[in-house]
């Protein structure tokens, strides 16, 4: 029997949390404001959430920005989006850097402006050497393109001879990814009530524990994220085992 101590905190903290940082709009809405008020409410809830994981000593925190379905939203909402995307990145990238926070994007950044690319390329790069928190923003970002981009260069290497069909296996594919070098999320937030993953890190979320909670994301505190982990520690992670046999210690535990 486990004891209680053992019960409550059966994980110690996720090393990398994936959040769905949905409910902006709605959050506008219900404040008869439009909806782009919400978008700007959020990014101050992602300064918040970004401070107090490297508090928390995360390792990385990845957050969805924009997917690759978003651009069909109305033309309006997605300049809007883009607009605030750039003027975020003017007047983060320095703080983040002083914090020593380590800047990454994932998608398909090929779309974006030619100035939005090279601000975000800028930010990698100023911050490359930072070690307290590695920040995952996922803009054009979908789980089946980050799939297909992987068998699109695996391909490459075969027909180069660099690679054969027999050397496709799950770590091999893994390695692919845009998420390649991090660790896969152990914890997946979604807010604002919806239960589904939206295209997002579909591979990579195999065995990630998920958390949905109806705040919206403008809504979304430290202690809401808090009561997240506490409730990811107290989960018994299993990977296919039996509980008894995670329990008795015997097995290495891994997705
Ligand atoms: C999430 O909030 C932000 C983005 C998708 C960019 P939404 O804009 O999806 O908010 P709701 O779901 O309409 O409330
Ligand atoms: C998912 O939210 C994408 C982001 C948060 C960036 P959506 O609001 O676009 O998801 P759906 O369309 O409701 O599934
Ligand atoms: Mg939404």
């Amino acid at each position: 029997m486990p004891t209680d101590d053992q019960a409550q905190h059966l994980n110690p903290n996720p090393r990398h949390i994936a959040i769905i940082m949905d409910g902006n709009g709605r959050w506008a809405q219900q404040r008869f404001m439009p909806r782009a008020l919400g978008h700007q409410a959020g990014v101050k809830t992602v300064r918040k959430i970004v401070e107090y994981c490297a508090t928390q000593k995360i390792e990385v925190l990845s957050l969805f920005a924009f997917s690759s379905e978003n651009w069909r939203r109305p033309e309006a909402e997605v300049s809007l989006l883009m607009t605030l995307f750039m003027a975020t990145l003017q007047r983060e990238i320095n703080k983040l850097d002083r914090n020593n926070i380590r800047l990454r994007f994932i998608g398909d950044r090929s779309v974006f402006s030619d100035k939005l690319q090279q601000k975000m390329a800028e930010g990698e790069t100023q911050t490359e050497n930072n070690t307290a928190l590695t920040l995952v923003i996922a803009a054009n970002y979908g789980g089946h393109w980050d799939i297909c981009q992987a068998f699109q260069n695996i391909a490459l290497k075969i027909v180069t001879a660099e690679l054969t069909p027999e050397d496709i296996h799950e770590t091999l594919i893994g390695q692919y990814l845009s998420t390649a070098d991090l660790p896969e999320p152990d914890l997946f937030i979604r807010t604002g009530g919806e239960q589904r993953v939206s295209n997002f890190m579909l591979w990579q979320l195999a065995y990630a524990e998920m958390y949905f909670t109806p705040k919206l994301w403008p809504d979304f505190t430290p202690s809401v994220l808090a009561e997240a982990i506490a409730s990811f520690k107290s989960r018994q992670r299993r990977f296919g085992h039996t509980g008894e046999q995670v329990l008795s210690q015997v097995v290495t535990l891994q997705p």
